[in-house]
């Protein structure tokens, strides 16, 4: 590439009217200790702020739990809620605290976790069709291993009414997004969630208008989506984040998942953030390398298929690949979940070029292992990351290279009997 990396990074863009002053931005991630209620945290707000003040142009609030039922069955504990108006002054501390750095932030939320919620008395888990998440040993990330893998409880087929229910909660929670002011609202529709399980006829046998065609998967988003924008007006930033591929063999390929997104574009979305795999290709869901989706192709075939459509894409920390993808119009935001919690000035130091100060994630997964036994998550390449607030996280300790024996998780896989065996002998919380 003939520009510097640097000066490609540093340029804005905009999502919406919201100006972006460069492509650093923060994946979302459940990583931020809210209240055992819901609310944000001071170490929440800490761990954002932190971000912000370490260069990222935008932030990604992850994990937030949109409506009762994403409460009730949420795979997290304890999400950030936005299901009921009391929560919106906690989420406008949060952020004010962000803004008064003056970079943009969005709330991804939840609506419903499908079939990777955790079923409760009298209450399944719904998704698209009544297909359950298998983990296969070998699609699990570096650092995890199950023998023999692991099933979820089989979720049931959601009914149209259910669909219109989490639609009416959904646009609720947007609105108590924006009324905290947030810059604009991301709907998680990857990884095996309930919009997701819609979007890819691997999960969806559908034989009603919501399965079928392109056109009719993609229809509970198109409706949401629609829904959304009558409630918050025209100029209100609204995200989708999806799969490009299910790296499955029976699983839908890239051209697939464009043509679904060309009909979630029309319905008024105003970015798409590009993930790859889902909870059954863990493997290709946390690469260790960057920059997959490029190489595979499945970026520039998003881009082919919606021009003019902002385009995130995850997993490409390398600072002269993302910057070539953005030069050549391919993508216009870049990701950074794990790297950003190694080191949060990563992006200062790439702008500054200070490459060989940078700590680089080791991609050993321990922050994900943390996660999915629902203890703080920090980051084994960098004491501060979980501790922002000074108050220190609660203290946990997990085994390295953790075997999940036949265990397992209730986030991957809906185990919670054994795991909360498991979490109460080897974690003191
Ligand atoms: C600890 C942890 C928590 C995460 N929580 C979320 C989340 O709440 N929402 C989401 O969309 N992705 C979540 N992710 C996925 C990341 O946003 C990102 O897609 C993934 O880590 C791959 O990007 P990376 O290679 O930059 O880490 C999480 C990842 C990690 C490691
Ligand atoms: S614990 Fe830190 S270094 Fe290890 S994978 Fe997670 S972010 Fe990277």
């Amino acid at each position: 590439m003939m520009t510097s990396p640097a000066t490609v990074l540093s340029t804005p863009w905009k999502i919406n009217g919201l100006t972006i002053k460069n492509r650093f931005v923060l994946s979302p991630m459940a990583v931020l200790q809210p209240t055992e209620d819901g609310r944000p945290s001071d170490q929440s707000i800490a761990f954002l702020v932190r971000r912000a003040q370490g260069g990222a142009g935008l932030l990604m609030v992850g994990g937030g739990a949109a409506t009762s039922r994403g409460v009730s069955e949420a795979p997290f504990q304890p999400l950030m809620r936005s299901d009921d108006d009391r929560y919106i002054p906690d989420l406008k501390r949060l952020v004010d605290a962000v803004h008064e750095h003056e970079v943009p932030v969005i709330h991804q939320i939840f609506p419903s976790f499908g079939a990777m919620g955790i079923p409760g008395e009298g209450r399944p888990t719904r998704a698209a069709s009544p297909k359950p998440v298998h983990m296969g040993a070998p699609r699990l990330p570096n650092g995890f291993f199950i023998p023999g893998g692991r099933t979820n409880p089989t979720p049931e087929e959601i009914t149209k009414e259910e669909i219109l229910e989490v639609q009416g909660a959904t646009v609720d929670a947007v609105r108590r997004c924006k009324e905290a002011g947030f810059d604009g609202i991301e709907l998680g529709a990857h990884m095996r969630y309930l919009y997701s399980s819609f979007l890819s006829p691997r999960t969806n046998w559908r034989t009603d208008e919501y399965g079928g065609s392109a056109e009719n998967r993609a229809r509970i988003l198109v409706e949401t989506i629609r829904a959304i924008r009558e409630e918050v007006g025209d100029n209100y930033p609204i995200g989708v984040r999806m799969s490009v591929n299910d790296h499955l063999p029976d699983g839908q390929g890239p051209e697939g998942y464009a043509e679904v997104a060309k009909h979630i574009a029309a319905a008024g979305v105003d970015c798409i953030a590009l993930t790859d795999g889902n909870y059954e290709s863990m493997d290709a869901n946390l690469p260790r390398e960057s920059g997959a989706i490029l190489a595979h192709g499945e970026a520039q075939i998003f881009r082919d298929a919606l021009p003019g459509m902002p385009l995130l894409i995850s997993s490409t920390y390398d600072p002269e690949q993302a910057a070539t993808a953005v030069e050549e119009g391919i993508i216009d935001g870049l990701m950074l979940a794990r790297q950003l919690l190694a080191d949060p000035d990563f992006p200062n130091k790439i702008l500054a070029g200070r490459e060989s100060d940078i700590t680089w994630c080791d991609h050993n997964n321990s922050c994900l292992r943390r996660l999915i036994f629902n203890v703080p998550v920090t980051c084994s390449k960098n004491r501060e990351t979980g501790r922002e607030s000074g108050a220190g996280a609660r203290k946990a300790t997990l085994p390295q290279n953790l075997v999940v024996g036949a265990t397992g998780s209730p986030v991957l896989m809906g185990i919670a009997d054994k795991l909360a065996s498991a979490k109460s002998k080897k974690v003191k919380a």
